[in-house]
């Protein structure tokens, strides 16, 4: 029998807008590529399986936990990590928020916080108990979350009111 863990596997697709192809063993988390075959070291990786949240990135717009995920199964998606959620301006304002009202501290699980709160921002408007629902996977161990779902909810309201 063949070992599927020796055999390398061609892939690509959009990293933060750029085409990015590799050849990878089938057994690379996506979050491990990101981070060591792509250098994108602000996709931080916790618990490694699947509870604290740190290692979320966008595929396709919705919020994955990159360490359940292997990197072939990314293979002709979208994937957005901290540094493209930042540099393509979409978060800004959720950034910026985060910062006027300290909804971070040692940051460990801010950029995790912020694909899934962009991921919350793409659809429709949530109450204060349906945010903190949506944030339910997502550990922070410093900041007690008030200040991260304040953030989330201001930015949400703004948003609202700006495209109505
Ligand atoms: S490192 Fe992926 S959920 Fe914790
Ligand atoms: S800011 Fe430290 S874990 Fe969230």
């Amino acid at each position: 029998m063949s070992d599927p863990a020796g055999e390398l596997h061609e892939i690509a697709f959009i990293l933060n807008g750029e085409t990015v192809s590799a050849a990878v063993s089938a057994r690379m988390h996506l979050g491990d590529f990101i981070r060591e075959v792509m250098g994108k070291t602000g996709t931080h990786i916790g618990c490694e399986h699947g509870v604290c949240g740190a290692c979320n990135v966008t595929i396709d717009g919705r919020s994955v936990r990159s360490c359940l995920m292997l990197a072939v199964q990314a293979d002709g998606t979208h994937v957005e990590t901290i540094e493209g959620l930042t540099q393509s301006g979409i978060i800004a304002d959720l950034q910026q928020e985060f910062v006027a009202r300290n909804a971070l501290q040692c940051g460990y699980c801010t950029p995790g916080i912020l694909a899934t709160a962009a991921e919350m921002l793409n659809g429709p408007s949530l109450s204060r108990e349906n945010i903190r629902e949506a944030l339910s996977g997502n550990f922070c161990r410093c900041t007690g979350y008030h200040a991260i779902v304040d953030a989330i909810e201001a930015v949400m309201a703004r948003r609202v009111e700006a495209a109505s």
